[in-house]
């Protein structure tokens, strides 16, 4: 039996975000189109004899073991399989998404450990057991599942998969700053909700075909609610990044999750590499979309 593989682990980006209400759990009901790009970490498994869960990255600043989700995820495997007394995991996971940064790096890898630990050991789950083990794990696990581009509400975990955002390329920028996504939701709370329709714009848009006509795009502007409950400073920041890169030609522009990566949009994968921004001082990464993958 084969007992290793090696997944790619994408990342998603907000199109648009909104959040509607605090809940009586404490999350909040949202509403954004998710879209999954071809920016990926790689995920190493191997199913091992010994009950014992490792986990290492290739970032020394990053959590090992259980404390990374990765880590999290091949527990909750093997305990809900009914496997964890008697088979273990070691997982290593070369990152390229940048942590912290709205982009679900972490969320995306445990997602591609549950679907390759189902692999490895032809425990054949149902996309429905799949999708609760990754619930269980944050609620921006289930969309890294299966990606694309999907409407997502409730925590973040209510799906339903739309047509595809057009091809383009992304130029994905990471401020060199992080903030929390707790206090960001917080922050919100105090502000009292911000009534957006960012989100229904773009659905509208997709469902009717009115986002590209020809060459020519015809979707209005993207927004992201969170970026109005940051700090002035950050704020600041993420405005210049915006700016430049609507400067070097982005159709659209803003914040993924919580921040604080910024996204354009760009009519090709060749206009979003011509572009430099490497004075921002800031990681980078031009990518295509990534379609789903069921
Ligand atoms: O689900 P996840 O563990 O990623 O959420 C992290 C935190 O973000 C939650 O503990 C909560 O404070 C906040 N959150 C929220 N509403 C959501 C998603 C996350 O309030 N829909």
């Amino acid at each position: 039996m084969t007992r290793q593989t090696t997944q790619r682990a994408f990342a998603k980006l907000n199109l648009s975000l909104d959040v509607l209400a605090r809940r009586p759990d404490g999350y909040h009901d949202l509403r954004s189109v998710m879209q999954s790009v071809d920016l990926c970490d790689e995920v190493d498994i191997t199913i091992t004899d010994t009950p014992k869960i490792r986990v290492r990255t290739d970032r020394p600043d990053l959590p090992t073991d259980c404390e990374n989700l990765a880590g999290k995820a091949a527990k909750l495997f093997l305990e809900r399989t009914g496997l964890s007394g008697e088979l273990g995991a070691e997982i290593y996971i070369t990152k390229r998404i940048p942590d912290r940064a709205g982009l679900a790096g972490g969320s995306s890898d445990a997602a591609s450990v549950l679907r390759a630990m189902d692999a490895l050991l032809n425990t054949n789950l149902t996309d429905r057991e799949l999708y609760d083990m990754c619930l269980s794990l944050g609620s921006d696990v289930p969309f890294c599942l299966y990606g694309g581009t999907a409407l997502a509400e409730g925590r973040g975990e209510v799906l339903t998969d739309l047509p595809p955002f057009p091809d383009c390329g992304m130029l994905i920028v990471k401020p060199d700053f992080s903030v929390s996504t707790p206090v960001l939701f917080t922050e919100l709370d105090k502000r009292g909700f911000v009534n957006s329709t960012n989100t229904d714009a773009l659905l509208n848009a997709l469902l009717s075909d009115h986002v590209k006509r020809g060459s020519e795009w015809v979707l209005g502007p993207l927004g992201n609610v969170f970026k109005e409950a940051l700090p002035p400073l950050q704020r600041g920041v993420v405005e210049g990044v915006e700016s430049a890169l609507l400067n070097s030609g982005a159709a659209f522009v803003t914040m993924t999750g919580t921040g604080s990566a910024v996204f354009g949009v760009f009519p090709t994968l060749a206009d979003a590499r011509e572009t430099d921004l490497t004075s921002f001082g800031t990681t980078f990464a031009v990518c295509p979309v990534k379609k789903l993958q069921r």
